[in-house]
């Protein structure tokens, strides 16, 4: 592709939030590639936009596919916060160069999260199980120390919690951060040993920042 594609990620913390670059960016796009939400945000904080809006394929790694199509338009795609963390950035540069990418990084969930906590996140370690195996925790979450985990609906903050408790990190402190930025956005903090068997509900979007003395 020559002309450079415009990755440009809805904050977290504000979704209408966007730089001079970003909103310029969607205004010239000719298609822009967005979920179905990312979708209702654009067209509510941008009514008059002339562009065509696409799905994003699925499986995802099809995009690669579809590209060549719009070889000669406008390209904006839509990601979540820092498209960069998790996100659609690591996707589109296997198989495109930094240089046929400019990214236009929103505040990220994990920052979002913190900021709500106001915790320093200089000496935090970061893993995402969104969509992983809850297996990789106990290599990671061995030693003392302070942990962002990103996570989805399987691997609950009880499952996590049960995986502290038999890793005998029972007195871990595990701060959730839940829909953030969202009518129903909720912060909570537990011991892992009192969310093992609890039956608190959580929503899907989830952050947990985990400490272990
Ligand atoms: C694929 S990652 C994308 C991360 C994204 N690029 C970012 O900068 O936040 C998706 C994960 O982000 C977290 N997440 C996304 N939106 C969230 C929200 N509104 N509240 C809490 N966590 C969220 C969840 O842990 C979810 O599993």
């Amino acid at each position: 592709m020559k002309q450079k594609i415009d990755v440009v990620g809805i904050s977290c913390d504000d979704a209408g939030d966007f730089s001079t670059a970003a909103q310029k960016a969607l205004n010239e796009a000719e298609v822009i590639f967005a979920s179905g939400d990312q979708e209702a945000t654009i067209q509510c904080y941008f009514p008059k936009l002339q562009a065509q809006f696409k799905p994003y394929p699925k499986p995802i790694s099809e995009l690669e596919k579809s590209l060549p199509s719009y070889q000669s338009k406008k390209i904006v795609m839509m990601a979540l916060g820092d498209p960069l963390f998790y996100g659609i950035g690591a996707i589109l540069l296997r198989f495109l160069s930094a240089e046929q990418l400019r990214f236009h990084s929103a505040i990220s969930s994990l920052q979002a999260a913190l900021s709500r906590f106001s915790i320093p996140w200089n000496d935090l370690a970061v893993l995402s199980l969104h969509g992983r195996s809850l297996s990789s925790l106990s290599t990671v979450l061995g030693a003392k120390g302070r942990y962002g985990v990103l996570t989805d609906e399987k691997n609950s903050p009880q499952r996590i919690a049960g995986k502290l408790v038999e890793m005998g990190q029972e007195n871990a402190v595990i701060r959730i951060a839940e829909s953030l930025g969202r009518s129903d956005e909720k912060l909570s903090t537990y011991r892992a040993a009192e969310l093992v068997d609890g039956k608190q509900h959580f929503s899907s979007l989830l952050i947990l920042i985990i400490d272990i003395a």
